[in-house]
């Protein structure tokens, strides 16, 4: 599978097998993320993968009730400083979200490429999740992810079209 195949194959999966990830495959996805760029190289994320069926549960709890992250064997939230990164992104703010969203992006095309599923989660209590996942201060938390085999395709959900939203050289 080529790269193009590899970002058209992957969807958004919310049912997932109750199947184990292998240490291997688990190991490349995580180091998919760590490989990622990040504002001055800085690279301060850490990546919590859970497992634990009680934990999971308190992380549906966490996320609005998507009860998927309990189906899939690890969920995975990325957490970043939000000191010790690049502060003058864009001059108006610091990389702490993009960096965390560009290395779960990294690892969620990683898994796609290994047969895993994941779903993007940004329906979180930040505050709940902290507590459960045990999350110091200024670490803040991006986004989460389930990691599993799915047990379903994903849907096509449709994208607007190349000149919807490219323009050359200027806007107008
Ligand atoms: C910032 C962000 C937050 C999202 N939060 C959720 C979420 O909490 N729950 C969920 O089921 N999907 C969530 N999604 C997934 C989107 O709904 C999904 O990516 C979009 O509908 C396109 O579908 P696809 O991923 O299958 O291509 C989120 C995606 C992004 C990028």
């Amino acid at each position: 599978m080529n790269i193009y195949e590899l970002i058209k194959k992957r969807r958004s999966i919310r049912k997932y097998e109750p199947k184990e990830i292998e240490q291997d495959k688990l190991e490349r996805v995580l180091d998919a993320a760590r490989l990622a760029p990040s504002g001055k190289n800085v690279q301060g994320w850490k990546f919590i993968v859970v497992r634990d069926p009680q934990r999971k549960e308190q992380l549906v709890d966490a996320c609005k009730g998507q009860k998927f992250m309990a189906e899939a064997d690890a969920a995975v939230a990325v957490a970043v400083n939000e000191e010790e990164v690049y502060q003058g992104h864009g001059n108006y703010m610091t990389s702490f979200a993009v960096d965390g969203a560009i290395a779960l992006d990294h690892l969620i095309l990683a898994a796609t490429h290994e047969g895993l599923g994941t779903c993007w989660i940004g329906a979180f209590d930040e505050n709940k999740v902290r507590e459960i996942l045990q999350v110091p201060q200024p670490y803040r938390i991006v986004a989460l992810t389930p990691l599993g085999y799915p047990a379903q395709e994903g849907r096509d959900r449709g994208r607007k079209s190349l000149d919807e939203v490219v323009v050359f050289e200027t806007w107008k």
